[in-house]
Formats: C-alpha cells, sequence, structure tokens
C-alpha cells in the first residue's frame, strides 16, 4: 500500500472485530513507528500497549471514574473551540449521532456513546503514547507534544497498510492518575493519548463515519 492510499483510507474506527492482533505484527507497527522525526531528535515517546488483563482493568477503572463524577485532565477539560473549529465539532457529534440512531436529546444513548470511548470501543489492543515526566513538565513542551502527534499518525497509517484500523483517543487519558494505578505505569511517565487498535467491524455504524474537511483553498495561502 502506498502512503496516498494509507493516508485516504485511514478513519477513526469506533467497532472492531474481537480477533486479536498477532504480537509480532503491533511489534512492526512500534518499531517502523520510532524512524518519526522528532524536535532535535528527543524522540519522546514511550509505548505502552494494553491487551488482555490490562486492558480489561482501564476500562473498569474509566467506567467507574466516569460513574463516579470523577474531574477529567485538566488539558482534555480545558480544551474548548470557539467559532468554526467549534462548528467542526458540532458536525462531528451530529454526524455520529445520526449513524449510531441517538437522537440529540436522548441523553442515556449520548452517554452509552461515551463509555464506548471508555472502554477503548472494544478494541483488542490499546496503545497508550506516553511521555517522560521530565520532558512533560519542561517548559517547552509544545515541542514533543507535537513529536507524539507525528508518531501517532505514523502508527496509524501502518495500521492502515495492516488492515487495521485505530482510533486516536484523548479519552484514553480522561483519567490519568486512575489509569496509571490500573495498568502499572510509574508516576515518571506521563500519559499522552491512546491509539484503540484492531480489525475494524465495517457493519459498526459509526465506522461509516466520513469527517469533513475544509477545502484547500481555505487553509493555503500562497506567496511568490
Ligand atoms: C489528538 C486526537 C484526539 C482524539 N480524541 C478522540 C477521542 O477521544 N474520541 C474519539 O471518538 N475520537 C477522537 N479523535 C478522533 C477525531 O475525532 C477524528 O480524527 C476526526 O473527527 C477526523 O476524523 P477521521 O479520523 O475519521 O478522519 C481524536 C483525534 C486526535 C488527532
Amino acid at each position: 500500500m502506498d502512503v496516498t492510499k494509507a493516508i485516504q483510507e485511514r478513519k477513526s474506527i469506533r467497532g472492531y472485530k474481537q480477533d486479536p492482533i498477532p504480537k509480532q505484527v503491533l511489534t512492526e507497527i512500534l518499531d517502523l513507528s520510532r524512524f518519526s522525526p522528532s524536535a532535535l531528535n528527543a524522540q519522546p515517546w514511550e509505548f505502552l500497549v494494553l491487551t488482555g488483563d490490562s486492558l480489561e482493568r482501564a476500562k473498569k477503572e474509566n467506567l467507574e471514574c466516569y460513574a463516579a463524577g470523577m474531574e477529567i485532565a485538566s488539558y482534555v477539560a480545558e480544551y474548548t473551540l470557539t467559532g468554526v473549529y467549534r462548528g467542526r465539532q458540532v458536525q462531528l457529534a451530529k454526524d455520529l449521532f445520526q449513524l449510531m440512531g441517538i437522537a440529540r436529546e436522548d441523553k442515556q444513548k449520548r452517554q452509552d456513546l461515551m463509555r464506548r470511548g471508555l472502554r477503548f470501543f472494544d478494541a483488542p489492543a490499546v496503545i497508550l503514547v506516553c511521555m517522560d515526566r521530565s520532558i512533560y513538565d519542561g517548559t517547552s513542551n509544545q515541542m514533543s507534544l507535537a513529536d507524539i502527534g507525528v508518531v501517532t499518525q505514523t502508527i496509524a497509517l501502518l495500521a492502515v497498510e495492516r488492515g487495521l484500523g485505530t482510533c486516536i483517543q484523548f479519552q484514553a487519558a480522561w483519567y490519568p492518575d486512575a489509569l496509571r494505578k490500573a495498568v502499572g505505569l510509574p508516576y515518571g511517565k506521563e500519559v499522552i493519548l491512546g491509539l484503540a487498535i484492531g480489525y475494524p467491524d465495517w457493519e459498526f455504524p459509526a465506522n461509516r463515519i466520513q469527517a469533513q474537511r475544509e477545502p484547500l483553498d481555505s487553509l493555503v495561502t500562497w506567496r511568490d
């Protein structure tokens, strides 16, 4: 598969088959992802791969935190959009609700979808992309957060090439302290985001999503 096709085919997958992913396949993806570029070649990424019991513990912990109304991580909670950006967020939610048959006022079903995300969409594996606290707490962590974005997209594209789907999830790190305890992540490591990963269930309605994109003309300014 060439890169163009992988980019065109990748989309967020929110429903998975239960087939496990061979460890060798996950290893190959992560091994190749190491070749992603990073600012000053810092390579500030580390991966914690959850399958089996550890994944079940993470899901249980997330759902318990949600049920208890626990406060979510401030960097997620404080990320609120306005203007056109908010418009795009609302459109995505509308599209997802429509595909899932969720009426706007159906709070229960909307919460079910939220819980589904906290269960990592029932993917057979989750890759937590983590960073050492020494970098995370540094004054210029914008650089390393950009690096995390780069390596995450690399993983997502390598996954597509292997017939796998992913959903990048900030929701994976809503409750970082609880998650840390559930999966045995040392205090010195910070979870930035997660990737649910597995073989897509193409029957799952939300997987029909085609998230809209802005036209190129509205994004690019050419200067001679
Ligand atoms: C950093 C990041 C965090 C995201 N967090 C979530 C999430 O918590 N839950 C979710 O359903 N999708 C999440 N997404 C997926 C976006 O909603 C999705 O990428 C966007 O709507 C574009 O759709 P596409 O991936 O299908 O092309 C996230 C994407 C990124 C890049």
